[in-house]
């Protein structure tokens, strides 16, 4: 077991990551002085997993499970917890306990910040991007019809256990997509770690948990890092959008009904890498690098349909955007460069040249 410290204006928190440890939930909480979970939150899909089995434990109530899906990441779903909590006699002195991946923790910890003007929780962070990004650095929220994330706050957890041996059950798809966010950190701040996918990407699916362990750590530090130093992105944070602006373009231009977040990130660090080698910001040689990670989280949908013109709308509304437009963030030779302005023209032409790799990357890897 590996434990990070995170700091944050509100309060400093600590994740704690390794294997099986949802059963010690009670012990790691007491521990850490933090009170006795008062409920449990999950969802239909990872309640009958995990969450009732927590609850059991802790002697609770069964968990509320909320509808499986990022179209409930609604309000109404807020004011559900909220009402349920009411209902369970949850006072403010208690900790709201959320099981599930970013959708489910984001909402929690927004039920939390807004319940009787903010109660304390614990996030059980299930998928690997939830372990790696979403659960920590204290962003919770949920959407509006007009777009993702639009309504939140920042509302840290008291602790997070990112358990990794619940990874076992995760649909394959979602692994591959929160690999896209292990290979944006690895990028960022954790060259070692680069070193440790280059080896291991090929069969990442039957990693063994110390390897999982390591790779959730190693991303964890990074974030962890930079959020410590740069909560409200102001600057650092914002090296976090590596592969996030033209992410969030292909995500939005198909609707986010065809790709999963981690493989719009996935188009998104291939299309940057092109914009930041065709700059000089990054060698052939990291390219290509960057480009052999990628490769290995086949089969992407592909993206090779959609127009640049509906790329630069989207990108034309992205809410990162400035009164300069949006300052991007490529990859460098050595991590993130912050700040680039990046032309229509650097965007078509990135576009061009990722759509040459669609059939390809639409395909499973070959196994070394
Ligand atoms: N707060 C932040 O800083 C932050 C950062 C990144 C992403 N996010 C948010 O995270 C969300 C995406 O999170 P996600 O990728 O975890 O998706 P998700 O929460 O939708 O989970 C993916 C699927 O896996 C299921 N699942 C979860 N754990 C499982 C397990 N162990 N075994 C089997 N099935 C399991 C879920 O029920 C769901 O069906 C988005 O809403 C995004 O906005 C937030
Ligand atoms: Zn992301």
């Amino acid at each position: 077991m590996k434990e990070i410290e995170v700091s944050s204006a509100q309060t400093d928190y600590s994740v704690v990551v390794g294997a099986d440890l949802l059963r010690r939930l009670p012990e790691l909480a007491a521990e850490r002085g933090i009170n006795a979970a008062a409920a449990v939150v999950s969802n239909s899909t990872v309640g009958p997993l995990y969450g009732r089995s927590l609850a059991e434990r802790l002697a609770l109530a069964p968990p509320l499970e909320l509808p499986d899906g990022e179209r409930f990441k609604q309000w109404n779903q807020v004011e559900r917890v909220c009402s349920w909590l009411l209902d369970h006699g949850v006072h403010r002195g208690a900790t709201v306990v959320g099981v599930g991946g970013g959708v489910l923790t984001d909402m929690v910890g927004f039920a939390a910040a807004v319940y009787l003007r903010g109660i304390s929780w614990i996030a059980l962070p299930t998928t690997l991007l939830a372990m790696v990004d979403a659960s920590v650095g204290g962003k919770t929220g949920v959407n509006l019809p007009q777009g993702k994330n639009l309504l939140g706050c920042f509302w840290p957890p008291l602790l997070v256990v990112a358990d990794v041996a619940t990874l076992v059950t995760l649909p394959p798809r979602e692994l591959r997509a929160g690999m896209a966010e292990v290979v944006k950190s690895a990028w960022i701040g954790d060259r070692g770690m680069l070193a440790l996918l280059d080896r291991e990407l090929t069969d990442y699916q039957c990693l063994p948990i110390e390897r999982w362990q390591e790779l959730v750590v190693g991303c964890v530090k990074v974030k962890a890092e930079v959020v410590s130093e740069d909560e409200r992105e102001a600057g650092r944070r914002q090296a976090l959008n590596l592969g996030h602006t033209l992410g969030h373009a292909f995500e939005a231009a198909t609707e986010y009904q065809r790709l999963l977040h981690g493989e719009a990130v996935s188009w998104g660090l291939l299309g940057e890498a092109v914009i930041a080698t065709s700059r000089g910001l990054l060698s052939g040689d990291n390219l290509h690098r960057l480009r052999t990670a990628i490769e290995y989280l086949r089969p992407l949908p592909r993206v090779d349909d959609i127009t640049a013109d509906v790329v630069l709308e989207h990108i034309a509304h992205d809410k990162k955007r400035d009164d300069l437009g949006i300052a991007w963030a490529l990859p460098s030779d050595d991590g993130v460069a912050l700040g680039s302005r990046v032309s229509a023209d650097e965007v078509r032409e990135a576009l061009a040249e990722i759509a040459k790799l669609g059939p390809a990357m639409a395909e499973r890897p070959a196994m070394r």
